[in-house]
């Protein structure tokens, strides 16, 4: 485990993380709320993060009971800080919670805890546009039981790292990996929530992917292996034809895969820009002929890690097939230029997406 010296050095003694990965440069506070049936939410309040002591047999490692979301804070022109539609993220959190027997934390305390913590660390974050800070809430069920029950207390927290691009620095075209071994999520199940377990189980998945040279998995439904769901942590789109018309299409919400907010964010902009924003059922078979004949022209994946990503390759054990000609495409391109646009407030921002943090 890592000591407190270890950390520090990780840090830099002063000023903005010029160099960040994804999920390692964590900055130097964390808001935390404690929650049991008797005194509701209670020892709220930004501290210095610290390693969690906790007993071997505390609830939420075993049994999993434990929820996240993601979201991130840019930089605007104007060098403030502004959050990503936290509002969302504060219901789909409640939405996790209600799934998983937890209670529910208020959209006032999360918007009190993400303004707390942005306000806080918003200088380790450097003015370069291709940098922001991700932030991760978290809750867990915190009581030290083996019963087979709902935890009675519960610990909410929120932390934050600042991140550079999710596929390194350039917008660059990814390889993704159609799994036909394993299943994601089924229904009824919890694929529509944002729960922790839900991604241990595809790491197996992305090893195979790896290995077969790509960097995602594409996750197909778990009923009949047939129709495209989502990647690993971003949801995915094609784009059929091309120009002011062309298609953008998204898989439709089936309860198995995550309604991310990105997700909703490009149907609006797609919508906006005189493209036609569609959800239904894609099928691999479709995805496969529709490359082939030019019909389908762009493929992206979408989601705040990974923000607007090209896909430029998908691949299986019958073999691969390239998207367009393999680069990023001018939707594709459009679309996200739009979106980061509006995050760093560049371009206007006609629905309120941005939550700006008061100075
Ligand atoms: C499984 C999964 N799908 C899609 C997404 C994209 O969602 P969002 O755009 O809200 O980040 C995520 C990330 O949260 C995810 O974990």
């Amino acid at each position: 485990m890592e000591s407190a010296s270890d950390r520090e050095a990780s840090m830099p003694e002063v000023g903005p993380v010029m160099n960040p990965g994804h999920g390692e440069a964590f900055t130097p506070h964390m808001f935390s709320a404690l929650w049991s049936a008797q005194n509701g939410w209670h020892d709220i309040g930004l501290r210095d993060i610290e390693h969690l002591s906790m007993h071997p047999a505390t609830i939420g490692l075993h049994y999993g009971q434990v929820i996240v979301e993601g979201l991130k804070a840019h930089r605007q022109v104007d060098a403030t800080m502004g959050v990503f539609r936290p509002w969302c993220n504060a219901e789909r959190f409640q939405r996790s919670a209600r799934r998983l027997a937890m209670p529910e934390v208020p959209e006032s305390l999360f918007i009190r805890a993400v303004e707390e913590l942005v306000a806080a660390d918003e200088s380790w974050l450097s003015d370069d546009f291709s940098h922001s800070l991700y932030l991760r809430p978290l809750m867990l069920g915190t009581d030290v039981s083996l019963m087979l029950r709902p935890a009675r207390t519960y610990r909410f927290l929120l932390m934050a790292f600042v991140a550079g691009g999710f596929f390194g620095s350039d917008m660059e075209s990814i390889s993704i990996w159609v799994d036909h071994e394993y299943s994601r999520a089924f229904p009824r199940g919890t694929g529509d929530v944002k729960v922790a377990g839900n991604y241990a189980p595809t790491f197996v998945a992305q090893m195979n992917a790896r290995k077969a040279d790509c960097q995602q998995v594409m996750w197909l439904d778990a009923m009949e292996h047939r129709w495209l769901e989502e990647l690993g942590g971003m949801n995915v789109f094609i784009v059929r034809g091309t120009g002011a018309g062309a298609e953008v299409v998204t898989p439709e919400l089936t309860g198995t895969l995550l309604p991310g907010i990105t997700r909703d964010s490009i149907l609006t902009l797609a919508s906006r820009s005189g493209y036609v924003p569609r959800e239904q059922r894609i099928s691999l078979d479709e995805l496969r002929a529709g490359c082939l004949n030019g019909d389908i022209t762009e493929m992206f994946a979408c989601g705040t890690a990974a923000v607007v990503t090209p896909v430029g390759r998908v691949s299986d054990a019958a073999g691969a097939f390239i998207i367009g000609d393999g680069k990023p495409g001018p939707v594709t391109v459009d679309l996200c230029a739009e979106l980061t646009g509006i995050q760093h407030g560049t371009s206007p921002d006609p629905d309120g997406w941005v939550h700006h943090i008061a100075q």
